[in-house]
């Protein structure tokens, strides 16, 4: 046994440096990002005049909002000191840090790694992150990440209180810089008198990133982790192919990731395009079965219903109404009663809030409740397939 364990250990791997292909890792140069953080340059350029700048980032998943924001703002921090002038630049994960107190002590930690996490209030805090920049002559850039989560569960107190910091009418005056980043546009989620202090064209919207770019992604990120050689060339054709549908950097690096795992689990020298097939199964199927598990059967039989209608017809989409039809055929089909309408109704809400299907409104000339579903990012027929397999 232990020789097993000795060989598996030591065997040798198509990855040279694993770390490259970590979730949090940003490559020291951005493809195709550089118009972007120009961007970025041109809004955030008055900090170095000691006037501070309000902005958002938006864009899907995986489109490289994050890493820009920390590219950049390291790059103006740098850039500030140079000049004499210190910018305290504080990067919030607001899905981590959803309360106004917890953000704002992510911010606090940043001077004082030992700032205790209970026993102030935020105006309290406030005045201790005030006393924090005034010592140091320093101006603050805040990024606020996912920041459509603290604005949900905290509204925009903290948002406005910071920007309250740089304003002509406090006392004294410190510049307060915000970057909020989102997937989803934050601005109509805010107040209106904090949605007066960010701009309107101090907004950056990304894009999905094209098929090529995510090659070019893709090939930088081989040359960063793989061994000389250790990549057919067709992989990476193949792994951008498969990514584009959703232009999402992240889901193709996990890909190329997955992939090497795959031929080191075969102990073979290069990765092959069936390794990036057997990857791309396994994406699939991870984030499928640990969620699917969680539904419990009439949910399962209304996606079941919506994935083979989809597959069936060949549609992007399938109205409300079809979908309920199918539904009571399903039910029939697994002997049992269909629930009402209201029931079925709730079911296609919860695996919309769970993330499995889409929906919006239907063109005209449909009845007014009368919705179109859509499956996001699974094949219909793999979902059909995980599902029959679960009410087996
Ligand atoms: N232009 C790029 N060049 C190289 N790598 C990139 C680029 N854009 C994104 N990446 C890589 O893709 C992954 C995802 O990027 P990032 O975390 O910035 O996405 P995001 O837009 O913040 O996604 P989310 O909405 O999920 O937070 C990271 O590993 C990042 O390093
Ligand atoms: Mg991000």
């Amino acid at each position: 046994m232990s020789n097993v364990i000795e060989d598996e250990l030591m065997s040798s791997s198509v990855i040279k440096n694993l770390n490259v292909l970590d979730f949090d890792y940003a490559p020291e140069e951005l493809i195709h990002r550089d118009e972007q953080i120009r961007f970025l340059a041109q809004m955030f350029k008055p900090l170095l005049s000691s006037v501070s700048q309000n902005a958002i980032i938006k864009g899907p998943v995986g489109t490289g909002k994050t890493a820009i924001a920390k590219k950049f703002c390291n790059s103006i921090v740098n850039i500030a000191r140079k000049q004499g002038k210190i910018i305290e630049y504080v990067h919030i994960n607001c899905r981590k840090r959803s309360s106004d107190g917890m953000a704002l002590l992510g911010v606090l930690n940043h001077f004082d790694s030992r700032f205790p996490d209970r026993g102030f209030s935020v105006p309290e805090m406030l005045q201790v992150l005030r006393k924090q920049l005034q010592k140091r002559d320093a101006q603050l850039l805040v990024v606020f990440d996912e920041a459509d989560a603290l604005v949900k569960k905290s509204g925009s107190n903290l948002i406005y209180d910071l920007t309250r910091f740089s304003d002509e009418s406090s006392m004294e005056k410190i510049p307060v810089s915000l970057l909020l980043i989102s997937q989803k546009d934050v601005i109509p989620m805010l107040d209106p008198a904090t949605i007066s202090t960010f701009k309107r064209s101090n907004a950056l919207s990304l894009n999905k990133y094209t098929r090529d770019e995510l090659y070019d992604i893709v090939r930088q990120r081989v040359e960063l982790a793989f061994h000389n050689d250790a990549m057919n060339e067709d992989c990476i054709d193949l792994i951008a192919d498969i990514a584009s549908e959703w232009g999402d950097a992240r889901f193709a690096i996990e890909l190329l990731w997955k992939s090497g795992i795959a031929a080191d689990h075969q102990h073979v020298e290069m990765v092959t395009p069936e390794h990036v097939r057997a990857a791309k199964a396994e994406t699939y199927s991870v984030v499928t079965e640990s969620k699917l598990k969680n539904l419990d059967r009439h949910q399962l039989f209304t996606l079941y219903s919506i994935a083979k209608r989809l597959k069936k017809d060949g549609t992007a989409y399938v109205n409300t109404g079809d979908a309920e039809k199918t539904y009571a055929i399903t039910c029939e089909e697994y002997n049992e009663k269909p629930r009402t309408h209201t029931m079925f109704w709730n079911y296609i809400k919860e695996i919309e809030g769970a993330g499995f299907i889409n929906l919006k409104p239907s063109g005209k000339g449909q009845l007014g409740t009368t919705q179109l579903i859509s499956l996001p990012d699974i094949p219909a027929e793999i979902v059909s397939n995980k599902v029959e397999e679960l009410l087996k």
